[in-house]
């Protein structure tokens, strides 16, 4: 027998808790729950911050490894008031609300490594950490409570709770009788209304928390208030240069030999390489980690770590933070876990200092002082559609975070426990992690997944500069050999160039196809394909001088050097959506290939555009691209000075000092780096270049010109 709701409510009044069920429909908040208006303190220039409530004792502000670089706020026009008067805050039984106004036509971005949506308007986000981000929830490698909106307003909700954000599709209730509908329909309105063209309202919901502090970033643009929120985190990180050159990533099962005859194999046949990465075999256990060699691959590591060295690479470990118990940190590490644990290993409580002291000291002790440059982070986000294997959010840890914090601060922690180690020994660093948060420009690290759509990729890598993050589309096996080239060709034009070949004896111009890789079958024609490789890597060793200009900057004054042109110029409707297409430094625009795709569609901002590799003038700003194998879309900015440096073996060879500087239209552009005391200009005037150079202390600075090229 169906009961109805009727009936229910009879039988309720047969009991007598009708009364109890009326209460509950209409219930009135209990107190504490009244909404109130927070104003605004201002903390930095052009920075304010408005607490709600109390606080709790963890949040990414209070465990920050950097303090703000409250010098580079100079670089910034002054704001004299907050973009926004007050911020509407109520305390609930479910944590905060917060509100803020959103204007008709203003468009919002950021929220962390978004991989699957750009334009963040009419949508609903959870910032939660995700290793498998495959719905466009909020889940990401690396969630960010920071967002940007075109009007120059930036916002951090300053928590490490899986926070919600509704940007503008929160709507009140109908509070009057309507006679009829306007109009008949049989389609339920999935759309409501337009909520793009309404004015409307950001509800933050903040779980679980008695307060929060909201911090306010003002423009006037866009880019001032994401600078602002770099600035405000510490600043941009400057990579070493061998960092910026190409890095390949080994077979898993590599031993002392075949990673040594690999690496000799590149120099052998001229491809250029910086940097070779160990995946999980150089343990003697990885699921969970030991950090020990395994003698029957590495029997003499320290051997092997200075013939990497006199091959000129720097050597990177993979690893993840479960420690096992046969690890030599096991024990002290013990009392400073979390009551779970991983793969039968613990979880170091990497938020608390001893946790990160007794991690980080057996890493610098043990692998850093034996020569090895940096590592690979892995395994630091959350496993909830990959089989559950990391710790529950019902976790405990000593600092006193449960397991939903240290899910959002798991890789923050795990990145400083390791920084720290590097800071120590004034040794420069570069890295991969694949999870991060709030407050990350400054670190030396480098976001990766192990999801592979290289449109995923692209848009991942346009949205990390909303964020402070920076991110690798990294190159695995492909499939086709278009595929390799475009997604080769598209990590060049990346903060962290990388081949990651764990799964494959060799690397993938020898063999698309990682089972026949494998199996040592190769291609017949895998020189043809090397050949174009080579060509391709070596396009990454020219622009690694551009690129140092454009980390500079990001450490100067928060730019971040990978950035969305609707980041750029927020006001021009037609860049609203481009998610394809992005800034790379000051001048050149980047606009990859997709395999299969027989042309693509480029926009390009106001102003005059070169194709960067003919020097042909762009005669509109919108047009369509063939497709086409030799190289991927790039434009540059009219005026540009732009250097090109020889390829060479590695980024420390000298020969590669000698720059062919293109220049394209009147050279008004200049060319400018500066590193502390080095200095580098490249100019342009009357029909001549000009190369001034000064500082001493880095023999990188002696840089000459063998060709000016000029592009009309
Ligand atoms: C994955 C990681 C890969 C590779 C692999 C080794 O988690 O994303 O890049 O390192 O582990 O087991």
């Amino acid at each position: 027998m169906k009961i109805s709701r009727r009936d229910l409510a009879r039988g309720l009044a047969a009991t007598g808790a009708a009364a109890a069920a009326s209460s509950l429909t209409y219930a009135q908040p209990p107190v504490g729950e009244k909404k109130s208006h927070a104003a605004w303190t201002q903390v930095f220039p052009g920075v304010w911050r408005a607490r709600i409530g109390e606080p709790e004792r963890i949040t990414p502000v209070t465990v920050r490894a950097v303090p703000p670089l409250e010098s580079a706020f100079a670089h910034l026009p002054a704001v004299a008031m907050p973009p926004i008067s007050a911020i509407e805050a109520q305390q609930t039984e479910r944590g905060c609300l917060l509100q803020l106004p959103l204007q008709p036509e203003e468009e919002i971005y950021g929220l962390g490594l978004q991989l699957l949506s750009f334009a963040q308007r009419g949508k609903k986000k959870t910032v939660r950490v995700n290793a498998d981000p495959r719905g466009d929830t909020g889940d990401t490698h690396a969630p960010v409570p920071f967002f940007v909106t075109t009007n120059g307003i930036g916002i951090f909700v300053d928590t490490a709770r899986y926070a919600t954000f509704y940007f503008g599709d929160v709507r009140h209730k109908p509070s009057q009788p309507e006679a009829s509908t306007a109009r008949a329909s049989l389609d339920p309105n999935y759309t409501q209304s337009d909520t793009a063209t309404e004015q409307a309202a950001i509800t933050i919901e903040v779980p679980r928390a008695k307060g929060v502090d909201v911090y306010l970033f003002a423009g006037p643009t866009t880019l001032d208030a994401v600078r602002r929120y770099n600035i405000f985190s510490g600043g941009g990180v400057v990579p070493p240069e061998w960092g910026l050159g190409f890095w390949y990533r080994a077979d898993a099962h590599s031993t002392t030999k075949s990673a040594l005859a690999l690496a000799q194999e590149f120099r052998d046949r001229n491809i250029p390489c910086d940097v070779l990465g160990l995946e999980p075999g150089w343990q003697t256990h990885a699921y969970s980690c030991t950090f020990v060699w395994e003698p029957s691959r590495f029997s003499d590591p320290k051997a092997f770590v200075d013939a990497a060295t006199q091959l000129d690479y720097k050597v990177n470990l993979w690893e993840h933070a479960f420690t096992h118990p046969a690890s030599p940190v096991f024990a002290p590490l013990e009392p400073h876990a979390g009551d779970y644990g991983v793969w039968g290993g613990l979880v170091p409580d990497l938020v608390g200092a001893p946790a990160r002291t007794v991690f980080g000291d057996y890493h610098g002790n043990a692998l850093i002082d034996l020569g090895i440059s940096g590592f690979k982070l892995d395994e630091c986000d959350n496993s909830d559609y990959t089989g559950g294997w990391s710790f529950p959010e019902h976790s405990r840890f000593p600092s006193g975070v449960d397991g939903e914090q240290m899910h959002n601060l798991f890789g923050l922690g795990y990145q400083r426990a390791i920084w720290d180690q590097f800071l120590k020994r004034r040794q420069p660093t570069y890295n991969l992690v694949r999870s991060s948060g709030a407050l990350a420009a400054p670190y030396p690290f480098v976001l990766y997944s192990d999801l592979y759509q290289h449109r995923d990729f692209i848009r991942a890598l346009v949205n990390s500069g909303f964020s402070g993050l920076l991110w690798c589309p990294e190159v695995r096996d492909a499939s086709s050999e278009e595929d390799l080239i475009r997604r080769l060709q598209s990590v060049i034009f990346s903060p962290l160039a990388m081949v990651n070949g764990w799964y494959i004896q060799s690397p993938p111009w020898k063999q698309l196809d990682r089972k026949k890789n494998n199996a040592g079958e190769l291609l017949p024609d895998w020189e043809a394909l090397e050949a174009r490789c080579r060509e391709i890597i070596g396009w990454r060793m020219s622009l690694v001088p551009y690129l140092k200009a454009a980390f500079a900057r990001y450490a100067e004054d928060g730019t971040p050097p990978f950035r969305a042109l609707a980041l750029e110029d927020a006001g021009d409707n037609s860049l609203r959506d481009v998610d394809d297409e992005y800034w790379m430094g000051d001048r050149i625009i980047v606009a990859p290939l997709f395999a299969g795709e027989a042309e693509r569609k480029i926009v390009l901002p106001e102003g005059k555009w070169h194709d960067f590799w003919t020097g042909e003038i762009v005669s509109s700003r919108e047009f369509t691209v063939p497709h086409t194998r030799e190289h991927i879309p790039v434009y540059i900015a009219s005026g540009s000075v732009m250097p090109w440096a020889a390829v060479g073996p590695h980024t420390g060879a000298p020969e590669r000092n000698k720059l062919i500087v293109r220049v394209y239209g009147d050279g008004a552009k200049s060319f400018e780096w500066h590193a502390g005391i080095n200095h580098l200009m490249l100019k342009w005037s009357d029909g001549s270049g000009l190369i001034e150079q000064s500082g001493s202390a880095y023999s990188k600075s002696d840089y000459s010109v063998t060709e000016w090229k000029h592009f009309e």
